[in-house]
């Protein structure tokens, strides 16, 4: 065993270097970035894949905000496929399955559907044909027992479109009529879609929200490496998750390397984010083995004990540029997952060399994150654990994957806490960002490209992390 043991830094061993700089504002840096190859989003804010944070609100909220959120992989196939259903349904520029109903339900029944499906208007079928428009108002004002055909607007009084009308067009017509939802019709009469008002003008309002070609709202989804993966993997896609995150605390298994090239012909057009390392070694293992992009982080996380059980770890900073250096030789992005508490820890993250960064604990507490909140000592608190944490693993006994015990440890590697209900996840990741913006103003940095190049760094001293927090009031 050598004596020479390398140093590793993590964020707080350091400082960013305030550099001559052309940056007037800090609105003049572009924050997009690449999550993963071909994946694209407007803030490098991700949410992780755990079941204490990310769902399909927090989905919704994070590419909303212009992130995006991963989600858990500890629900059975069907639940996991049904949340991301949820996030690319919650808007669209065209809604091309939108929900029906048949003219000769009752309006119980299309008051349920409307319900379950969290919509506020239903699109009236007859024999595969548009028969008419079924409001919540219209479900409001009439007895349950009565028909959806007497409740409706009926065919000869919508404002309709053709199937292909392009988004401009489609609100023309729906300010023309003085309506809010316009259904689409092929030649012969059958249901081809439905455009409503405001998710048009959702889109408008929020250039930065992650979107696919179709204007649905981006998400990603984790899976394992063992057992149902690829039958998760595949539901997932059709259900149009935009990337697939390969959830391994040990990614530098030679079995998760593996699984990357399984998973990639069995969802081909899907992007791969593998992880999760924290060496060159790995990540350049992951990277020739066809990841779209590299997650680095072993034992950072807020609610990890890794490094205290297994005395494994490496600290996040130098983890990062050593993972970002080995995946440049590819192109492949990593993100930089855990150990984020201030925003300042983003900025050095990606002057680092990492392209995005993936919190946990900064939105568990938010009103997005799975679980309700409730009153512990007076405050308002909501439960966020790790996922190799003992409640976590027993939380999921039944929809562990076959003979996936990678979470499952003999002794866990995380733990529970409650963490306080604090600002929706939209304004963690604006403070999020606020920060990056201000430490790229003061590198210099137009875009994070030139951030991953131009970030410097020192090295502190605990004098000078002390001096760097607040220390006027005695
Ligand atoms: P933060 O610091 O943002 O970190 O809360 C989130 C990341 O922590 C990892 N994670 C775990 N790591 N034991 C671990 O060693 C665990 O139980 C555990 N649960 C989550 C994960 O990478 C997550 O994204």
């Amino acid at each position: 065993m050598p004596d020479d043991i390398p140093l590793a830094l993590s964020y707080d061993d350091v400082m960013l270097v305030p550099q001559r700089s052309t940056i007037r504002s800090r609105s003049d840096v572009d924050t997009s970035t690449r999550l993963t190859r071909n994946v694209r989003i407007a803030m490098p804010i991700v949410a992780a894949n755990m079941d204490t944070v990310c769902e399909s609100a927090m989905g919704i909220a994070m590419a909303r905000a212009g992130g995006i959120g991963i989600i858990h992989r500890f629900l059975s196939v069907e639940e996991q496929a049904a949340q991301v259903r949820r996030v690319k349904r919650a808007e669209a520029k065209i809604i091309e399955d939108p929900h029906t109903v048949a003219a000769t339900q009752t309006l119980a029944e299309a008051r349920r559907v409307m319900v379950d499906r969290g919509v506020s208007g239903l699109v009236v079928v007859d024999q595969g044909r548009l028969a008419g428009m079924l409001t919540r108002r219209d479900v409001e004002m009439a007895d349950g027992a009565v028909t959806v055909a007497e409740a409706m607007t009926p065919r000869e009084r919508l404002a309709v479109g053709a199937r292909g009308i392009s988004s401009p067009e489609a609100l023309a017509r729906m300010r023309e009529a003085r309506v809010e939802k316009l259904p689409l019709v092929d030649d012969d009469g059958g249901v081809a879609g439905l455009v409503t008002m405001k998710d048009l003008l959702l889109l408008e309002q929020r250039p930065e929200a992650s979107t696919d070609a179709r204007g649905r709202l981006s998400v990603g989804a984790a899976i394992g490496v063992r057992g149902d993966y690829i039958e998760r993997a595949t539901a997932l896609a059709e259900a149009g998750a935009d990337v697939l995150v390969l959830d391994i605390a040990h990614g530098h298994a030679e079995h998760a390397i593996a699984a990357i090239d399984v998973v990639k012909r069995a969802v081909p057009g899907v992007d791969i984010i593998a992880g999760n390392v924290a060496t060159a070694e790995g990540a350049r293992d992951l990277a020739e083995a066809g990841a779209d992009a590299v997650k680095v982080g072993v034992g950072p996380g807020s609610v990890c004990t890794t490094r205290l059980v297994a005395g494994v770890g490496v600290p996040q900073l130098t983890a990062v540029m050593r993972c970002a250096a080995a995946c440049a030789e590819f192109n492949v992005p990593v993100i930089a997952d855990g150990g984020v508490r201030y925003p300042g820890d983003v900025a050095k993250a990606i002057a680092g060399g990492a392209e995005s960064v993936m919190l946990g604990g900064l939105l568990a507490g938010t009103p997005e994150s799975p679980g309700v909140a409730v009153v512990r000592d007076g405050r308002r608190v909501k439960v966020f654990r790790g996922m190799a944490s003992a409640p976590a693993a027993e939380a999921r006994r039944g929809v562990e994957e076959q003979g996936e015990e990678e979470f499952t440890p003999v002794v866990p590697e995380g733990v529970e806490t409650v963490v306080p209900l604090r600002e929706p996840a939209a304004d963690v990741v604006r403070t999020m960002v606020g920060g990056l913006r201000s430490g790229m103003s003061y590198s210099d940095a137009h875009t994070i490209r030139e951030m991953n190049a131009r970030g410097r760094f020192v090295r502190i001293t605990p004098a000078g992390l002390s001096e760097s927090h607040p220390h006027g009031a005695r």
